[in-house]
């Protein structure tokens, strides 16, 4: 993300000031779990999209400031709960809130982080960027709850897998950039688009998370997570539309009953390399890039599109 620090290098430090200030409570034990959110940041990636966003469109503003912070703040309420959800006590190469202080602390602290974001929001008057990413905010919960729903049947197709990525992923990158436009043109046009563009760098997005999970490699969270939890991502889902019958039947089994056992899972995870799930997810993920960048070609060329250029390659190239 070498371009992307050089332009905006001062505007993400400046970033990071708001969100440390945006996230501070007068409750001492909130304040020192934020002061452990704070420390342990992620890639910042959603402040980079929002940040190069705008600047693609006008000229970064306080909006644009605030219109970051919001998306940081609520992807990290996301990511909290998400933990509670998902009952992962790893994070950024640290403990999860939910590891270290349980489920109902973790739960409120989700909703702290959430209601901070909407009030930095209202009490700015940033009603059109808070209107943007309420909508993201709604999909994600639709998305995760879509997604529980379909533990219980593991028999549904890549069709279904979208619509949970998207929900829960691709919105609040498309509301990412679309806040960073909007936080600098009234252009309807150039905020569709750069929606457009950041919903297929979401959705890449997530397919390459999901192909983490089937990795060995350690990116401060932990793997081979999904199966355990019954989630059924586009590698397996493919596979499952290619095998036998009885070897399906069989791959089910194992998600749904024995996906505590290491033996068995390595089982599916085998199955899944040998019969092209993780090069078919590799292909779709590059597919909805070059979705992206041909969105992101139609303007103009400068160093703002450079940088962006390179984050969405980062996107789907990170190892982590
Ligand atoms: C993790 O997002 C959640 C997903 C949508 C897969 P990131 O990978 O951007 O998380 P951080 O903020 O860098 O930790
Ligand atoms: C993305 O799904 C979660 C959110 C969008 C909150 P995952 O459950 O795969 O995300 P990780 O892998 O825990 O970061
Ligand atoms: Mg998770
Ligand atoms: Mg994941």
């Amino acid at each position: 993300m070498e371009l992307a620090k050089k332009i905006i290098g001062a505007e993400l430090e400046l970033f990071e000031k708001h969100f440390k200030e945006a996230v501070k409570s007068r409750v001492s034990l909130l304040d020192r779990i934020m002061q452990y959110i704070v420390k342990r940041k992620g890639k910042q990636m959603r402040p980079m999209f929002v940040l190069l966003s705008a600047k693609l469109n006008g000229e970064i503003n306080d909006s644009s400031y605030r219109a970051a912070s919001l998306v940081e703040l609520l992807h990290t309420a996301t990511l909290v709960h998400d933990d509670v959800v998902d009952d992962a006590l790893e994070r950024r190469g640290m403990f999860s809130i939910n590891a270290l202080w349980k489920n109902k602390i973790a739960v409120l602290v989700g909703d702290y982080l959430l209601s901070k974001g909407l009030l930095l929001s209202l009490e700015n008057k940033d009603f059109t960027i808070l209107s943007i990413l309420s909508s993201a905010v709604k999909k994600m919960s639709e998305g995760e709850l879509l997604q529980i729903e379909k533990t219980r049947n593991l028999n549904f197709d890549e069709s279904i897998y979208y619509e949970i990525i998207n929900g829960k992923t691709a919105s609040l990158l498309a509301s990412s950039c679309a806040a960073g436009a909007s936080s600098v043109t009234q252009d309807e046009t150039l905020i569709q688009r750069m929606r457009d563009f950041g919903e297929n760098v979401g959705m890449a997005f997530q397919i390459k998370d999901d192909l983490f999970d089937y990795g060995e490699a350690s990116i401060g969270k932990p793997t081979g997570n999904d199966i355990k939890e019954k989630k059924l991502t586009l590698p397996l889902i493919h596979i499952l539309q290619k095998v036998a019958p009885a070897l399906k039947k069989q791959i089910i089994y194992i998600v749904k009953n024995n996906n505590n056992d290491k033996e068995k899972v390595k089982f599916v995870i085998d199955h899944v390399v040998q019969y092209g799930g993780i090069d078919y997810a590799t292909h779709k993920m590059i597919e909805y890039r070059d979705k992206a960048l041909l969105l992101l070609h139609q303007f103009p060329a400068s160093e703002t599109r450079d940088a962006l250029e390179e984050l969405v390659r980062y996107t789907t190239d990170r190892k982590f």
